[in-house]
């Protein structure tokens, strides 16, 4: 495969399985050496062992990121690891399928602190250590003359439109598609590249549980909702996490350099702005 990011330094959050261990493996595969930071320690490892197996560095660093203290520590531990930190993906994330009436504060919390609370201060802490890497020169000028990070944040379609059947992840997503735009025009003079991808439907665990909960709701069984789903996409199939990856890896490649702020909808066609 291209080395489009040979010996770069990239975080994946939520690297342990689904979309986020599919995208861990493409950058891997394209030449970076990744930090698999992800609530499960156990997947963790797995993870950090297939990346060896394509030949690059890997740290499982099992963390939290719903409780925001946990992350400035993240970011140092990768640092004195690799000395620096190019790419950052923003794909940890949870959902919940509830009517609209029934959420709980309890719930809207869960779903929004891992979702956008946790997004942001992710973002925030690697952006000061990529902004701490672009040299003192070029920071004082008025604009960097190439891309010193690129930062791609996990939105969904579900940020595009209405959900009242999970309103606070959809509001999350919808959040997290403002943020890049915030973020991409934060660190525009930096030259680091901020965007974010909005998958539409992907067989990962989350799907599992979607299915399970719509089941527990409408009464369907399993794999109806997931089939139905996928009936409304206009290519008529699912994402496979590797076509998420495909597009998250074009967006910290070099052939992306033009690109900021920008939500890419990987999703079959369902959404179109
Ligand atoms: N699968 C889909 O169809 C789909 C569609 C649209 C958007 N997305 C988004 O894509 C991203 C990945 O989804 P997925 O389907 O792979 O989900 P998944 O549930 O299979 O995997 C999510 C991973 O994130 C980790 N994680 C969750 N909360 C965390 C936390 N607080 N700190 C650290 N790690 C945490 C989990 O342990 C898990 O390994 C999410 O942001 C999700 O909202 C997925």
């Amino acid at each position: 495969m291209e080395q489009r990011i040979l010996n770069k330094v990239a975080i994946v959050t939520g690297a342990g399985q689904g979309l986020g261990k599919a995208v861990a493996l493409r950058l891997a595969a394209e030449g970076a050496d990744i930090v698999v930071a992800e609530y499960n320690p156990d997947s963790a490892e797995q993870a950090a062992a297939d990346i060896r197996t394509l030949g690059r560095r890997a740290l499982p660093y099992p963390v939290d990121l719903s409780d925001v203290a946990q992350i400035p520590p993240m970011v140092d531990r990768v640092v004195t690891e690799f000395g620096r930190i190019d790419i950052l993906i923003n794909n940890a994330g949870r959902s919940q399928t509830k009517p609209l009436l029934d959420l709980t504060a309890e719930d809207w919390d869960r779903v929004v602190d891992t979702n956008q609370r946790g997004l942001f201060f992710c973002l925030q802490a690697v952006a000061k250590q990529m902004i701490a890497q672009v040299p003192e020169a070029v920071r004082q000028s008025d604009r960097a003359p190439h891309s010193f990070g690129k930062i791609v944040n996990f939105a969904s379609i579900s940020g595009r439109s209405g959900r009242p059947y999970a309103t606070h992840y959809a509001a999350a997503k919808a959040a997290v598609i403002s943020i890049t735009r915030s973020a991409a025009l934060a660190l525009a003079r930096y030259n680091i590249n901020v965007n974010a991808v909005a998958p539409g439907v992907a067989p990962t665990q989350m799907w599992v549980q979607i299915d399970r909960e719509r089941g527990e709701i409408f009464g369907s069984k399993p794999g109806e909702a997931f089939a139905n789903f996928v009936e409304t996409i206009p290519l008529k199939r699912a994402a496979a996490p590797e076509d998420i990856a495909a597009a998250v890896a074009f967006l910290c490649s070099p052939d992306s350099d033009y690109i900021t702020g920008q939500c890419l909808n990987v999703d079959g066609g369902i959404e179109m702005d």
